[in-house]
């Protein structure tokens, strides 16, 4: 069996072929995702049941001819197993419970135990045990500042505002809350790659908010210490960064915490992307979600503009963020067909 070219070029080799994956492969615009969900009862619920999570995680794979799953879960996992609520109301975001100060901070629980944790892990191997060689099983974790960005402003509106005014006025207990996501992601990923995953993404959605002096304090530094520490403690496992809307500094991002791959948002550049990042780094990204939700010319002039711009040892076939949920699977299925096309 072949190996999985996405594996391969994030270690330096040259790819069978381009490696492509979507952020949000799994999810509402695949219609057996719909039933899934339905069966479930709840998103919560879909993510803590392994047998129906494993289901949709395999679900674009059965549709489209892609080099990675991503297990299916939340980056809001993580707070719930330190002991916050966590709930999605219908069609809004989550719901967290929020924290406000050192009290709040000091009763967070260590999610090496969590039933949480357990739970994904167990899917994790299940996806594992199915999953052809040539396929790359990807885990993952939100990072700390979009995580705590999450625990303070609760997620609902005005909540990202909030929590960077707490993190720019920088008082103890957020550095300690910072410190505490660092020890829970290191222990969450190492236990998914216990599991099975072979590659970790980090996902740094609000990154983009911060002032960019702020960023190798707050995106930077916290992520190159989960990084450091995962690769002592689990060797050869190579890491995406996903700082979504970090801008030129990716590239410090890049430097800070070594990561194999460099995840980009719609908005970079990928003339930028190749001439600071590449060679470095490979790039991931970053065909905007709308031209796929749109279909026709604009898709494929989008698949063009980004698969023509990056040489397919540098780069990694995804989207800027997560696939729209009002998306066609057939649109998919176009986008899939024409970065195979592109390539010969
Ligand atoms: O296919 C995959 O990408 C794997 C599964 C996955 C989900 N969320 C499933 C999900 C992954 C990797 C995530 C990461 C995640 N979750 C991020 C980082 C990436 C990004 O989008 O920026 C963030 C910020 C979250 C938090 C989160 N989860 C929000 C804000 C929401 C509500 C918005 C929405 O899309 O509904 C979710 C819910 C969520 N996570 C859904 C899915 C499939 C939709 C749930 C449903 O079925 O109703």
């Amino acid at each position: 069996m072949a190996s999985s070219a996405l594996l391969d070029v994030l270690k330096g080799k040259m790819p069978g072929r381009r490696p492509l994956w979507f952020m949000r492969q799994a999810g509402r615009y695949l219609p057996e995702y719909r039933e899934v969900r339905a069966k479930a009862g709840s998103f919560l619920k879909l993510c803590y049941t392994p047998e129906l999570a494993k289901e949709v995680t395999l679900q674009p794979l059965r549709r489209f001819d892609l080099d990675a799953a991503i297990i299916f879960a939340d980056i809001l996992v993580v707070p719930q197993a330190m002991g916050l609520g966590l709930s999605f109301a219908d069609g809004e975001g989550p719901v967290v419970e929020k924290v406000s100060g050192p009290e709040g901070v000091a009763a967070l629980r260590p999610v090496d135990e969590a039933e949480e944790v357990q739970l994904v892990c167990e899917t994790v191997s299940q996806v594992k045990a199915s999953l052809s060689k040539d396929i790359a099983l990807i885990g993952f974790c939100g990072a700390p500042w979009t995580v705590a960005s999450y625990m303070i402003g609760g997620g609902g509106e005005g909540g990202r505002e909030a929590a960077r005014a707490v993190a720019l006025a920088g008082p103890q207990w957020f550095a300690e809350l910072m410190q505490r996501l660092v020890d829970a992601s290191v222990a969450y990923l190492v236990r998914q790659v216990d599991a099975g995953a072979e590659v970790v993404q980090i996902f740094d959605s609000w990154a983009g908010d911060l002032p960019g002096y702020a960023q190798q304090d707050l995106v930077g530094k916290p992520i190159a210490a989960i990084l450091s520490r995962l690769r002592k403690e689990r060797p050869g496992v190579p890491a995406i960064v996903f700082a979504r809307g970090a801008g030129a500094g990716h590239r410090m991002i890049g430097e800070m915490t070594k990561a194999e791959g460099l995840s980009v948002e719609t908005s970079m550049p990928l003339d930028w992307a190749r001439d600071h990042l590449a060679g470095r780094h490979v790039v991931q990204g970053n065909l905007d979600p709308l031209v796929v939700e749109q279909g026709g010319g604009a898709l494929e002039a989008g698949v063009r503009q980004v698969a023509g711009i990056l040489p397919k040892q540098h780069h990694i076939f995804n989207l800027g963020h997560g696939m729209r949920p009002g998306t066609s699977p057939a649109h998919v299925d176009s986008v899939v067909k024409a970065v195979r096309r592109l390539d010969g």
